[in-house]
């Protein structure tokens, strides 16, 4: 496999292509719209930048990693050459089904079709596509090009040798794959959200404040951040929709949201891209301080 097309130039979509781009594939990232591209190139930049500060990347690779991403705002220029497609677009089943019909119809015939879903099943997006077999999950990790891990989640179709392209891919671009079954939640966030929804409930009980809940988990469990924060940084919306997932997946009440969740996502206090969630942010996403909400 050698081009990659992204779609989606969002938090996640911009790190997949940021990554490929780093390992010497040409990338065409695709989006609605050529502010939400030219803002991703931004953003891509801006972090090969911190890279080069670290001595991972050389500085005269800059500019030839960002020449290796060209950016498209159609589907049928996007996709032309594409021999693997990942879809980085909102995490949504409506949004999903009608992109993934589109992609089918425009992609080679040959290609492969992944999307970077945290939770909605591979099967039932690859059903929406003539090519079910050609269909896989490559589930990212925020931020994308800091973190290890790619969960390769295999539909009830999904061929394995295209487990095997994909994996192989995946370490070629410096990651490591762990194929999982597509199962509700898959294995990173079945685990990883009840985590964040009983520190949620155990502040809406009163255990402990935002700070104390997550030192706890810091400085007992060394987790870069605690489950607030990362919540904060995944995004609530996204929280409460794959909690929703397991909830209804599995039909078991140790998955219900907390009512505090349910409420803040209401309320529009999404966490960093809306400014506020259990923290407060700065235009540049980093935490002020603990939401006055939550101070006393
Ligand atoms: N691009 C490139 N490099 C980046 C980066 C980016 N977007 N973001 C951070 N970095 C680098 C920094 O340059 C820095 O490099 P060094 O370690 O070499 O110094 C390093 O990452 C750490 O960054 P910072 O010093 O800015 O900040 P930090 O030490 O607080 O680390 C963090 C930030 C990497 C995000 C860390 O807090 C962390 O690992 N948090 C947990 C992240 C996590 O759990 N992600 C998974 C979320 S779940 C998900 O994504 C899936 C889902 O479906 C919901």
């Amino acid at each position: 496999m050698k081009n990659i097309s992204v779609i989606g130039s969002g938090t996640m979509g911009n790190g997949i292509a940021h990554v490929f781009a780093q390992h010497g594939y040409p990338v065409a990232l695709l989006d609605v719209s050529q502010e939400k591209l030219d803002a991703a190139i931004l953003t891509i930049d801006r972090n090969i930048a911190r890279q080069v500060k670290k001595g991972m990347v050389r500085e005269e690779e800059k500019p030839e990693i960002l020449q290796r991403i060209s950016t498209h705002k159609s589907l049928p220029e996007g996709l032309k050459e594409a021999d693997l497609v990942i879809e980085a677009a909102f995490e949504d089943w409506e949004v999903k089904q009608a992109l993934f019909r589109e992609i089918d119809r425009y992609a080679p015939v040959k290609a492969i079709l992944a999307s970077n879903t945290s939770s909605i099943s591979i099967t039932k997006i690859a059903a929406v596509t003539a090519r079910p077999q050609q269909v896989i999950g490559m589930h990212f990790m925020n931020p994308v090009p800091v973190m290890e891990l790619v969960e390769v989640i295999c539909g009830y179709a999904t061929a394995q040798n295209v487990v095997q392209q994909v994996c192989e891919l995946s370490r070629m671009i410096g990651k490591t794959p762990v194929e999982v079954t597509d199962y509700p939640g898959f294995v990173a966030n079945r685990i990883l959200m009840p985590m964040i929804n009983e520190a949620i409930i155990a502040l809406q009980e009163g255990v402990s404040g935002v700070s104390g809940i997550d030192s706890v988990m810091k400085l007992g469990m060394a987790h870069p951040m605690g489950p607030l924060q990362l919540a904060d940084y995944i995004g609530l919306d996204v929280c409460l929709s794959i909690l929703t997932i397991l909830y209804e997946g599995f039909g078991n009440p140790k998955y219900a949201p907390s009512p505090l969740l349910v409420n803040m996502v209401k309320a529009g206090f999404l966490g960093v891209k809306s400014g506020e969630g259990f923290y407060t942010y700065s235009s540049n996403g980093k935490a002020s301080g603990i939401s006055e909400r939550f101070k006393s």
